[in-house]
C-alpha cells in the first residue's frame, strides 16, 4: 500500500516548509537583534556623544532574557529611558559595565561613541559596526 505510507511523508515535508517560512518571517521581524542601537534621548543634549549599543556583540554573549526581562530593557528601540545615574548605580548597562563582568562606567568614550547628531534608533542590518563606527 504505497499510497498510504506516502501521505504522511508528504504532509511532513509540507509542514517543514511552513515552519521554514514562519522562521524566516520571524527572523526578519527580529532583524534588529543583529544591528546597533543608538540611544540619544539626552546624551547629546547633556554634552555627550550619542551612545552606540552593539546589539549583536552582546546578544551572542548573553541570553535575551538577561536584558529584556531581568534588566528590564524594553525590546523596542528608543523605548527605554536610561539615565547615567541609574547606570552608575548598577542598573541597565551598569549591571555589567562595573569593572567586574565588563569594563566600567569610567570608559565614557566606549559607550558615548556615536557621531554627533545621530538620532535614537536602529543602524545597520545584519551587521554590527561596533563603537564609533556610526
Ligand atoms: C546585553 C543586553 C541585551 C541582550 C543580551 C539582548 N538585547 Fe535586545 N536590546 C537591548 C537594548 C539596550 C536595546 C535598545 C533599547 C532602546 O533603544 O531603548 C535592545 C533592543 C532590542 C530590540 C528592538 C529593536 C527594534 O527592532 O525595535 C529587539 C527586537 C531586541 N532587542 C531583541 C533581542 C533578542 C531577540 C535578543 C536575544 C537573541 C536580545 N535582544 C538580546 C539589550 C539587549
Ligand atoms: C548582561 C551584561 C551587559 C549589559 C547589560 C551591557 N553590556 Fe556592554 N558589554 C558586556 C560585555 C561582557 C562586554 C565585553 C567586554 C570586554 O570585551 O571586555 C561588553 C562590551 C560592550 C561594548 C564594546 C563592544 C566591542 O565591540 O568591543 C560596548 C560599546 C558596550 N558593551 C555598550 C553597552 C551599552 C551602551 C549598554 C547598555 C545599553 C551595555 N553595553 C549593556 C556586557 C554587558
Ligand atoms: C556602559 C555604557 C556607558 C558608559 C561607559 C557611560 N555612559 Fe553615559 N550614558 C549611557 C547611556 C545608555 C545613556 C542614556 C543615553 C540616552 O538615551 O541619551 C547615557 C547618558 C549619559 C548622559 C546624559 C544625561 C544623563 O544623566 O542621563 C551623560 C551626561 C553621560 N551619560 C555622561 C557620561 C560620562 C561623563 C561617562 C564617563 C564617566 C559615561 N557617561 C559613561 C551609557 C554609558
Amino acid at each position: 500500500m504505497p499510497r498510504v505510507s506516502a501521505r504522511p511523508a508528504r504532509r511532513g515535508r509540507w509542514s517543514a516548509f511552513v515552519a521554514l517560512v514562519l522562521v524566516a518571517v520571524m527572523a526578519d521581524d527580529l532583524g534588529a537583534e543583529y544591528a546597533d542601537v543608538v540611544l540619544n534621548k539626552r546624551a547629546e543634549r547633556e554634552g555627550m556623544r550619542p551612545v552606540v549599543f552593539p546589539h549583536w556583540f552582546h546578544r551572542i554573549r548573553f541570553r535575551c532574557k538577561v536584558c529584556h526581562s531581568e534588566l528590564g530593557f524594553e525590546m523596542r528601540a528608543g523605548a527605554n529611558d536610561v539615565t547615567m545615574d541609574e547606570i552608575t548605580q548598577g542598573k541597565f548597562c551598569g549591571m555589567c559595565h562595573n569593572d567586574e563582568i565588563a569594563w566600567g562606567v569610567d570608559n565614557c568614550d566606549l559607550c558615548h561613541s556615536g557621531r554627533p547628531g545621530l538620532r535614537s534608533g536602529i543602524y545597520g542590518g545584519h551587521q554590527t559596526l561596533g563603537p564609533g563606527r556610526w
